[in-house]
């Protein structure tokens, strides 16, 4: 009986993986001992050559996920905004890159539209659609049906789950407060906006509370634990902060992190969290081809190692039967530039 499943599995995907439910992809990984394999980056200025979808590809990745700015658009010309994503997705190397990957994300400010753009930029469910193209997501997906971009997907790989819960940072965050200095931005007051709107906040309840997965990656195009910098992150809405903390505890959803972009650098920040047994990583991993060339450092509490400042993309290796996690920080020609792993309790 396995074996016809197995075979059928191979005649349907050559790359062996079989789409079940709406949001469930299987993986048949025929050597039971290699790491299931999970990368993904962001920025990624269509202008500027990205030379590294080869050493990407090194690392095998079934899953690559899109963290944001996958284009560089700023624009309200729905036709420019789709050239460009459709010059992206020319690049022959990515191309390649493609065939055999499960291919997931978000957006970001660039790609949605508008430079720290929220709620009121006014092409946003156009947007949304290219997006949705550029990703290759299926006409009949839910995503394509509401508003906002944030979905999830579940990859067995034998019989072991992993959760890949992709919020929207964008379609309904309301105002940011304006900074004072060479801060961009400031916390709102406590209880003030919103980051994921309503809809969006219910449904990440509800993907939180009801995984059995061994582990839940939570994909923000923003950050969520750096917090002094004043450009854009989570801590301008400082109770959605404390709102998605409460849920990762209350839900015992296990094994959870979170992956971001949008810094042009890219740095593990972790933190502890009351109730949590473990501490709660949030890995950031910007740009694909263009960097923040004038960082000097910056106040991080929860920083853990050096911030890398050169082109680079993130690696999520999962150890199912030690229930570890390997994350690594790479650039050219594949070169390992910060390491950090945890076990799970
Ligand atoms: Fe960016």
């Amino acid at each position: 009986m396995k074996k016809v499943l197995f075979l059928l599995t191979v005649a349907v995907f050559t790359n062996c993986k079989t789409q079940h439910a709406e949001n469930t992809i299987a993986i048949e990984n025929q050597n039971q001992n290699s790491l299931f394999t999970i990368a993904f980056g962001s920025c990624d200025n269509q202008k500027i050559k990205n030379e590294l979808w080869p050493a990407i590809d090194k690392n095998h990745p079934s899953v690559w996920i899109w963290g944001g700015d996958n284009v560089y658009s700023d624009t309200e010309d729905m036709k420019f905004l789709e050239n460009n994503y459709n010059f992206q997705k020319q690049d022959a190397d990515y191309l390649k890159f493609i065939k055999d990957k499960i291919i997931l994300g978000t957006w970001d400010d660039h790609d949605f539209g508008a430079n720290d753009g929220g709620e009121n930029y006014p092409f946003k469910r156009e947007s949304q659609q290219l997006l949705l193209d550029f990703l290759d997501t299926p006409k009949n997906a839910i995503e394509r049906k509401r508003d906002g971009v944030y979905n999830s997907k579940i990859i067995t790989v034998n019989k072991n789950k992993v959760k890949i819960i992709v919020l929207d940072t964008r379609f309904f965050r309301t105002g940011l407060t304006k900074g004072v200095g060479s801060k961009r931005f400031q916390p709102n007051k406590y209880g003030e906006g919103t980051m994921l709107g309503e809809a969006q906040w219910k449904w990440l309840e509800n993907e939180l509370n009801s995984s059995d997965a061994q582990f839940n990656v939570i994909v923000s195009s923003i950050q969520f634990l750096s917090n002094k910098h004043g450009f854009e992150a989570w801590a301008n809405f400082p109770h959605e902060i404390d709102k998605l903390e409460k849920i990762i505890v209350s839900s015992k959803a296990k094994g959870t992190f979170i992956i971001s972009g949008d810094r042009h650098i890219a740095t593990f920040s972790s933190k502890n969290i009351p109730g949590l047994s473990y501490p709660l990583v949030d890995f950031t991993s910007s740009g694909l081809t263009h960097i923040y060339k004038n960082f000097s450092g910056e106040e991080n509490l929860f920083v853990k190692g050096e911030v890398v400042k050169e082109i680079n993309f993130g690696v999520l290796k999962f150890d199912f039967k030690k229930n570890k996690v390997t994350m690594e920080i790479r650039g050219k020609e594949n070169k390992l530039l910060q390491e950090y792993a945890l076990i799970y309790p």
